[in-house]
């Protein structure tokens, strides 16, 4: 299945200067990106964003942090896309993802993760609509793909 997924690079990717390395990956993979722009988070966004983690210890952390510099919001397209960038981003905690994966070779601690990938093709929708316009996503075929499927 051709899926969407949403992609963000956090405000440590930023300042850690990440954005290129994690775009790489992602393009190297063979998933095509529809959407990218840079973005201040506001708060009431960043709380609708994390609304599933209210009330966990991590929380105001995660909110702060969030909204703490730039991101770079993504949107990502491909085969099974949401997976594919969950495998790529390796294990929530840095310190537990595996070498190779994009947490395990650029990260240390899970409060600064340098990336957020969407979990489930439902949440990925979600995402999208919090942080996109229809407009903002593009439709258009690339010249590999014929090259990326059997
Ligand atoms: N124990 C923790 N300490 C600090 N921050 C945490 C902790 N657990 C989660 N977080 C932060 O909350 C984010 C959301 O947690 P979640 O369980 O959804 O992980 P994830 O799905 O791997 O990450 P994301 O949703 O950002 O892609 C994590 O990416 C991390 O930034
Ligand atoms: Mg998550």
């Amino acid at each position: 299945m051709i899926e969407k997924t949403f992609v963000m690079v956090k405000p440590d990717g930023v300042q850690r200067s990440l954005i290129g390395e994690i775009v790489g990956r992602l393009e190297r993979r063979g998933l095509k990106p529809v959407a990218i722009k840079m973005y201040r988070m506001p708060r009431d966004l960043a709380e609708r964003f994390y609304a599933e983690h209210k009330g966990k210890q991590f929380y105001d952390g995660l909110i702060n942090y969030i909204t703490s510099g730039p991101v770079v919001c993504m949107v990502w397209e491909g085969e099974g896309a949401v997976a594919a960038v969950r495998s790529l981003m390796g294990k929530t905690n840095p310190a537990e993802a595996a070498p190779g994966t994009i947490r395990g070779d650029t990260a240390l601690h899970p409060g600064k993760n340098v990336i957020h990938g969407s979990d489930a093709p439902a949440s990925a929708q979600r995402e999208i609509n919090l942080l996109f316009n229809d407009y903002e996503v593009i439709d258009y075929s690339r010249i590999d793909a014929e090259w990326l499927k059997e």
